[in-house]
């Protein structure tokens, strides 16, 4: 089980900066979602990061999507999303991906990009904001107890292997026979 580290905080030189998220940051944003969102270290069986986890945050809510800057260099970034829950008249404000360049975690860039999201989360109705992670991320839970969170509730995702069904079988097998054109599309 991975501890969290109880490093002193780290200074950084430059003043951090958070802003909406470009286009032009995308590329970047990216590939520090791909170095600290690996599967191995916390599979989350429903999100998976992948190019397009950040492609439709900034398509439907590019106004949710933060990145911190630091000497024009991005430091991390930050995705979120309104939720409306049927039945409810409360509005979430639900922070699904937050990351921090890892050289530079611990200096306060993951509290600045947090803050700024709550801000817009509000300003948009938000009542509640709900956050999820890997039970084993326990850096992750400390900074969110941090933020002051708390109520965690457990949940338990349970998986079951489809390959051995007769429905995967029969599409697997249509697959196969289109791939090598014995039947048209
Ligand atoms: C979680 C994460 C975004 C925090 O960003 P950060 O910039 O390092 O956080 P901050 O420097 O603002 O830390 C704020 C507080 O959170 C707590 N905290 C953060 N990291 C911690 C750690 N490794 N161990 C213990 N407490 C920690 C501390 O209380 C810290 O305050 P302090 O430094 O004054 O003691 C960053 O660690 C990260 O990118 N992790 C990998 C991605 C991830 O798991 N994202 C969350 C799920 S989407």
């Amino acid at each position: 089980m991975k501890k969290p580290d109880n490093k002193a905080p780290k200074h950084l030189n430059g003043e951090i900066d958070i802003r909406q998220m470009e286009l032009g940051d995308l590329p970047v944003c990216f590939s520090i979602g791909e170095e600290i969102f690996t599967a191995e270290k916390w599979p989350n069986l429903y999100r998976t990061w992948d190019e397009y986890e950040l492609l439709d945050s900034y398509a439907s809510e590019s106004e949710l999507c933060l990145v911190a800057e630091i000497d024009g260099k991005i430091a991390g970034f930050a995705l979120g999303t309104m939720i409306e829950k049927r039945r409810s008249a409360w509005m979430y404000g639900y922070l699904k991906w937050i990351g921090v360049r890892p050289d530079i975690k611990r200096s306060g860039i993951g509290t600045k990009l947090f803050d700024r999201l709550t801000e817009l989360f509000i300003e948009r109705g938000a009542r509640m904001m709900l956050v999820d992670t890997e039970a084993e991320n326990h850096e992750a839970i400390q900074f969110f107890r941090k933020q002051g969170f708390g109520q965690e509730i457990k949940h338990i995702y349970l998986s079951r292997n489809l390959s051995s069904h007769p429905g995967y079988l029969k599409r697997k097998a249509v697959l196969r026979k289109l791939k090598k054109g014995e039947i048209r599309n």
